[in-house]
């Protein structure tokens, strides 16, 4: 498809919120619909490396030691439970890069840095950034092309979006020109909950980027499919949890089509 991979970072200061169900899910459909994809694990508590079946105790090499030098990202580079999805897998060593980034050389684009080494072998690289602004997820923004935001229909929901909004912004004007707002998407959405509809409205009035089309439902699947290591579509494919990650990959292939 490309010449070289879009770069979507998944990105939420807020925990719980649904970054890693979909940027596991999302993956997942990319793949599913013919896209290579490559998946970095940038949260230290590896969730997402556990939901594609990967044992982080197992794993030796992982994004922790291709950012500080100790190895080639090539060689973290693992095969998932799905086709033509594969993983740099989170150890929990990555906890402590936060920390010994901070002394390091260009700091903030080691991530960057890292995947130039091999965005050019996929159509898509899918960030999964950790609950927080610190240093990991600079990298995480530094790194990527588009930021995509899960937002969970609730009534906080909204606090720190501007935050989030604001660094986004303060990234793009020193450290990454051109990092754009992909859009918000919706997680974890109950319809017979009136709140979540009025902050459904209210993210559309207060925020100008895209809010995705595909509206992701609470379900249940959803929230078991990483105990089983496998993303929703294979763990259910005809679940409502399912279908909606599949309407959001389509949707996001869709917008990059025309662009
Ligand atoms: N649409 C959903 N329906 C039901 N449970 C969900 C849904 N999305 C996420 N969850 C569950 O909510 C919790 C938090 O989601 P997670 O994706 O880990 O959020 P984050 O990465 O933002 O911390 C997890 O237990 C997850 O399985
Ligand atoms: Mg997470």
């Amino acid at each position: 498809m490309n010449s070289m991979a879009y770069i979507i970072a998944v990105a939420n200061q807020k925990g719980g919120v649904g970054k890693t169900t979909t940027a596991v899910n999302l993956a997942a459909y990319l793949a599913a619909k013919g896209r290579f994809v490559l998946f970095v694990d940038l949260d230290p508590q590896g969730n997402a490396t556990s939901s594609l079946g990967v044992d982080r105790r197992q794993v030796e090499k992982g994004l922790y030691e291709a950012l500080i030098g100790a190895c080639s990202v090539r060689e973290t580079v693992r095969p998932t439970v799905v086709e033509g999805l594969k993983l740099i897998p989170a150890t929990s060593a990555l906890a402590g890069a936060a920390v010994e980034l901070v002394d390091m050389e260009r700091r903030e684009f080691r991530l960057a840095n890292v995947l130039l080494e091999v965005r050019n072998d996929y159509d898509y690289v899918i960030i999964d950034c950790p609950p927080s602004l610190g240093l990991l997820t600079l990298n995480g923004l530094v790194a990527a092309d588009r930021v995509l935001i899960p937002v969970q229909a609730e009534y906080f929901a909204l606090e720190g979006l501007s935050q989030l909004h604001e660094t986004v912004g303060a990234v793009r004007e020193s450290l990454r020109p051109g990092l754009e707002i992909m859009g918000t998407v919706i997680t974890m959405f109950d319809p017979r909950n009136r709140l979540a509809i009025d902050v459904l409205a209210e993210i559309k009035a207060n925020f100008p980027s895209r809010v995705f089309a595909s509206v992701i439902p609470r379900n249940v699947r959803l929230a078991e499919a990483p105990s089983h290591g496998q993303p929703i579509s294979h763990y259910d494919p005809w679940s409502k949890g399912a279908k909606a990650y599949e309407s959001l990959a389509l949707e996001i292939l869709e917008i990059d089509e025309k662009t």
